[in-house]
């Protein structure tokens, strides 16, 4: 169990958040020497590069060199698996904003206007940009995948009703505040020692050492902390390190790259955007017997993590839901256009907007209210095994339902809203309350590991580090929390300390939302390792077993005696008795046999629901988030606070994606919302105003993990499907049993698209 006083009250580094103090990449003091990158591209996106013309790029002032493909000594690539894709182009370009060139220059702003002068000529091919027009050629960049159980198609066409329909849903620009970054320092014997805003150290050490052709060992990677990276720097960090290890190396000075904002946003993967195609058939009450989906995703020019993000979109096909029957299959589609990424969900949310959409659908087909079909499909018992043939043994999504139904009045409202809308011809009122399920492990198993390094100090002081990165969510602050209470001292005596490849190697990224699950064991049981051989000491001073000592309030006690944390210590390091651990830990009992669509891919399921209410304009298609009610279980939190931080923010960051960020290529390939004047993330004011966040109850984390606890990272950001329902419901009121086509995101255009469509015949 955590106490409360080993607990942190906040995030460690909330003041320096507030002061403008803490330290990220950029604001490490510069040393002297530092010359610094900037990214040249082309203007295709497709077609064979015929000549690269750099001359007055050279001649620029403040220019040092320019550094092209032909500068790598080892392997251009920077993919996390796959080999696809280059650091640096070579004889073709695949997406428009792929890097061709780099400049090299004293300042920034010398390296930034020097790349404007570059001249790249291309043969140009005609760029294949849309899921559509790759669903056409039929490329990809993976081959398909599928679930199956049952007799799909007889079940659909024998059921008391069917359907088949689509829907389009949109990706999403990760927008972190601090952009993609990176400072590597030559150091003696050919090492480099590289600063990255990176989710995975690991990863970026291993990509320099092969590119630079040295061993792994001659390279470190640190990062203290990101501000912000949502799965945008889990493989796409790699590249800019890349480039600044290839400037160290071949001018011998530190170097620096940062990208600019719009060089960013054009430059580097987003969430997929979907196509969904699905059939399905159900009876009476809406239950269902067999579905049927076809999910396309536009994987962009290469493969990146698209094996996993769509694996996991299959995976959270059935979100909450029982499907007795289905066929689910993933197109894995290759397109002239940056390769998408992983992003907070990681496929997941996609998935799930398919579930959601479907419930609504047979709602509105049935005219039943959507949660009572929602209700009546809930995974239970003898219908508990999911399209993956994992047998579900912790859900509690009708318990969370029921609840929330309850403390968000929602049957109440719902007739308050249908009287509005009986009342109200230009403004309409929506509601809907989904659930969130959502598994926890890394479905390539072998990355659910971590390694933690605790030191004990003879002053009673303690610094912990692991393989995770803290992005914001609070890693750091819940790892120096075990460690505090493990020790039993207070949380303001672990120093916590920069993550570095040099303390902790092959580190997994900091993903899945299984940061604290996996490093808070690792750190946990480094302590535990310390912790036996300080207690065997104590043991001995005080005649007593180890058994009867507790650690706790800053002091070791036994057998009616005490010592101060701090003075045994010191005693232990008189006794010449080790204070320094490495831990490890494996997340036991997951097993995942892709090919045979066999195992238990995860070690448990986060759960949560929501209810959400909006109003629409049907003349202008605005719309207004009126109340969000949120339950979500954390388990036994390691930091409620933060949890809450995460729950809120997720939830947030699902609903701009589902409302009003909009990504836009035009036919060339090109982004033309590659700026936050085109690309609309929410801001404070689109913050609901009623907004309650509420932790379920729990007794505790049936998995046995760190102190009972449970992910949370990812899955709030799928409490935002709430919303993306209530505005379908609030369209759907305009024709009852007319089913709104609405796409996402719903922005103002699409809410009117779909509006505008209900008075089509749509029967
Ligand atoms: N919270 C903040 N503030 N910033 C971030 O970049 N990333 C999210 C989530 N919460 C993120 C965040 C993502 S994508 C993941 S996978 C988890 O945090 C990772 O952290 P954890 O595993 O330690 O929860
Ligand atoms: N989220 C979920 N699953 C994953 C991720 C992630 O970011 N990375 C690899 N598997
Ligand atoms: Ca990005």
């Amino acid at each position: 169990m955590l106490r409360e006083k080993s607990r942190h009250k906040h995030h460690d580094s909330a003041v320096f958040h507030v002061q403008g103090s803490a330290t990220y990449v950029d604001d490490v003091t510069e040393p002297i020497g530092l010359v610094h990158v900037a990214p040249g591209y082309a203007s295709a996106s497709s077609g064979k590069i015929t000549s690269i013309d750099l001359d007055s790029v050279r001649r620029a002032e403040g220019v040092i060199t320019v550094l092209t493909a032909s500068d790598i000594k080892g392997v251009n690539d920077c993919s996390p698996a796959m080999g696809d894709d280059l650091i640096l182009a070579q004889d073709e370009v695949f997406f428009h904003g792929q890097v061709v060139f780099a400049v090299v220059a004293s300042s920034r702003t010398a390296a930034r206007k020097a790349v404007k002068l570059g001249s790249i000529e291309i043969e140009s091919l005609a760029p294949s940009v849309t899921i559509a027009q790759a669903r056409q050629s039929d490329e990809t960049v993976l081959p398909p995948y599928q679930f199956r159980r049952g007799e799909v198609e007889e079940q659909i066409a024998t059921a008391q009703h069917n359907i088949k329909n689509k829907i389009d849903i949109g990706g999403q620009e990760h927008f972190y505040l601090e952009g993609q970054v990176a400072m590597a320092t030559p150091q003696e014997g050919g090492g480099m020692h590289v600063l990255s805003s990176t989710q995975h150290p690991s990863e970026v050490q291993h990509c320099v050492a092969r590119m630079l052709d040295v061993d792994e060992a001659n390279v470190v990677c640190e990062v203290r902390r990101m501000g912000g990276a949502f799965g945008g720097k889990e493989s796409q960090a790699a590249q800019w390190a890349a480039l600044a290890a290839l400037a160290a190396r071949k001018t011998g000075k530190p170097a620096k790259m940062r990208l600019d904002r719009d060089d960013d946003m054009i430059m580097t993967g987003k969430r997929h955007d979907f196509q969904v195609e699905y059939e399905a058939g159900f009876n009476d009450k809406g239950i269902l017997s067999a579905i049927k989906s076809d999910l396309y995703a536009r994987c962009g020019c290469s493969a990146d993590l698209s094996l996993g993000v769509n694996d996991r979109a299959m995976f959270h096909a059935d979100n909450a839901y029982y499907y007795p029957s289905l066929e689910i299959t993933s197109h894995r589609l290759k397109t002239n256009t940056v390769s998408n990424t992983a992003f907070r969900g990681f496929g997941g949310p996609q998935g799930m907007v398919f579930a959601e959409r479907m419930m609504d659908e047979i709602a509105c087909r049935l005219k039943l209210d959507p949660l009572d079909v929602r209700k009546r499909n809930l995974y239970a018992k003898g219908r508990d095994v999911t399209p993956y043939n994992m047998q579900i043994t912790d859900n509690i999504s009708l318990a969370m339902i029921r609840s929330l139904e309850k403390s968000s009045n929602y049957r109440t409202r719902r007739k308050v809203i249908k009287k509005f809308n009986r009342e109200n011809t230009i403004l309409k009122k929506g509601i809907a309350l989904t659930p969130v399920k959502f598994g926890i492990s890394f479905t390539l198993i072998h990355l659910n590991q971590a390694g933690a390094l605790v030191h004990v100090y003879t002053d009673g002081s303690v610094q912990v580090n692991h393989g995770g990165t803290e992005m914001g969510q609070g890693l750091y602050t819940k790892v120096a929390s075990v460690v505090a209470n493990e020790f039993g001292i207070p949380a303001a005596k672990v120093k916590i300390t920069a993550t570095t490849t040099e303390k902790v190697p092959n580190a997994a990224p900091t993903a899945a939302s299984a940061g604290s699950d996996l490093n808070g064991m690792a750190a946990q049981n480094a302590c535990i390792i310390i912790k036996k051989r300080l207690a065997t000491l104590a043991a001995q001073k005080f005649d007593c077993k180890v058994t009867e000592l507790e650690f706790a309030d800053g002091v070791v006690t036994g057998a009616g005696r005490s010592i101060a944390f701090a003075e045994l210590a010191k005693q232990a390091f008189l006794e010449r008795i080790s204070l320094s651990s490495t831990g490890f830990y494996a997340t036991p009992k997951i097993s995942w046999d892709r090919e045979n669509v066999a195992g238990t891919p995860f070690f448990y399921f986060s759960y949560g629901a929501s209810c959400s209410e909006v109003t629409i304009d049907t003349m202008t298609g605005e719309m207004r988030v009126d109340q969000v009610d949120i339950v979500h279980d954390v388990g036994k939190s390691l930091n409620p606070a933060i949890d809450i931080g995460q729950i809120e923010g997720g939830f947030v960051q699902g609903m701009g994606w589902l409302t009003t960020e909009e990504l836009v290529y035009n036919e060339q390939g090109r982004l033309t919302t590659h700026a936050p004047s085109t690309y609309k993330i929410p801001t404070a004011t689109d913050i609901p105003e009623k907004f309650n966040v509420e932790l379920w109850p729990s007794k505790g984390n049936k998995a046995a993990t760190i102190y009972r606890s449970k992910a949370v990272g990812e899955p709030p950001v799928m409490l935002a499907l709430s919303v993306f329902s209530a505005i379908f419901d609030a369209i759907a009121s305009l024709k009852p049993g007319s089913v709104p086509k609405l796409n996402a995101p719903a922005t103002p255009e699409e809410i009117m698209r779909a509006v505008n469509a209900m008075d089509a015949d749509n029967e």
